[in-house]
């Protein structure tokens, strides 16, 4: 994660590893804690054995919508996608699949937050994030990701979408005026992960944008 955050061009403050542990890169902002105080400093059961600080960039809205528009990939909504596992995944997802860009609208969890990042494997470093309200948003034309009742996702153009958009594990969608996108499911079956849901769809327009 950390050669993850260095690939994408962060400067740490601070890396902090634990007595015996290894870093996986020199660095000169480096100091050494005693297997107890790394304990303390750590918000995880069983830590790997570095922590490290540095300042991220958020993106704002212009930048992230550019990103996307540069790259001509749909930009990335999350509607109140609560469970920081699945953000951090849902982020690893959308840069392997290609997607510059994503966007957060309030209710989601902070892809920045340190579960998040773990979950992304620090590959969310790579993307332009930025913090948003629906109204920030309006003049984008997408299509929102439901469980049921939207176009199959063979018939659906969401490779010219302006912006893609994920509910929350919960409730689903926020607004009721987007065009859908449904990942069509076996019978009985309700719904799938929010973040199995993105991977199919992000991949789906990886396999349009290249053909
Ligand atoms: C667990 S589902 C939410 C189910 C919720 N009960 C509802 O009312 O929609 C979380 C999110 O994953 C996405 N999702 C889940 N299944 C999907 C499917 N079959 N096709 C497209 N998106 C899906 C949607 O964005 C959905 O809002």
């Amino acid at each position: 994660m950390l050669s993850e955050a260095r690939a994408a061009g962060l400067k740490f403050e601070l890396i902090a590893a634990r007595e015996g542990d290894k870093l996986p890169f020199h660095s000169e902002s480096r100091v050494t804690l005693t297997p107890g105080a790394f304990r303390a400093a750590t918000q995880t059961v069983t830590p790997q054995g570095v922590i490290g600080i540095a300042r991220v960039h958020e993106a704002t809205l212009s930048e992230a919508i550019q990103a996307a528009r540069a790259a001509r990939w749909p930009l990335i909504v999350l509607d109140r996608v609560q469970d920081p596992g699945n953000v951090g995944a849902i982020c690893r997802t959308a840069a392997a699949a290609g997607a510059p860009a994503l966007v957060v609208l309030e209710g989601s969890a902070d892809p920045y937050g340190a579960k998040a990042v773990r979950a992304s494997a620090g590959i969310v470093f790579r993307l332009k994030v930025a913090h948003a309200a629906w109204k920030d948003l309006e003049g984008l034309e997408g299509y929102g990701a439901a469980a049921s009742g939207g176009a199959p996702l063979s018939e659906a153009p969401i490779e010219s979408a302006g912006m893609i958009v994920l509910g929350s594990e919960a409730h689903g969608l926020s607004r009721k005026d987007l065009k859908l996108v449904t990942v069509p499911l076996t019978e009985g079956v309700e719904s799938l992960n929010v973040a199995a849901a993105a991977a199919l769809i992000f991949f789906e327009v990886r396999r349009r944008l290249a053909a």
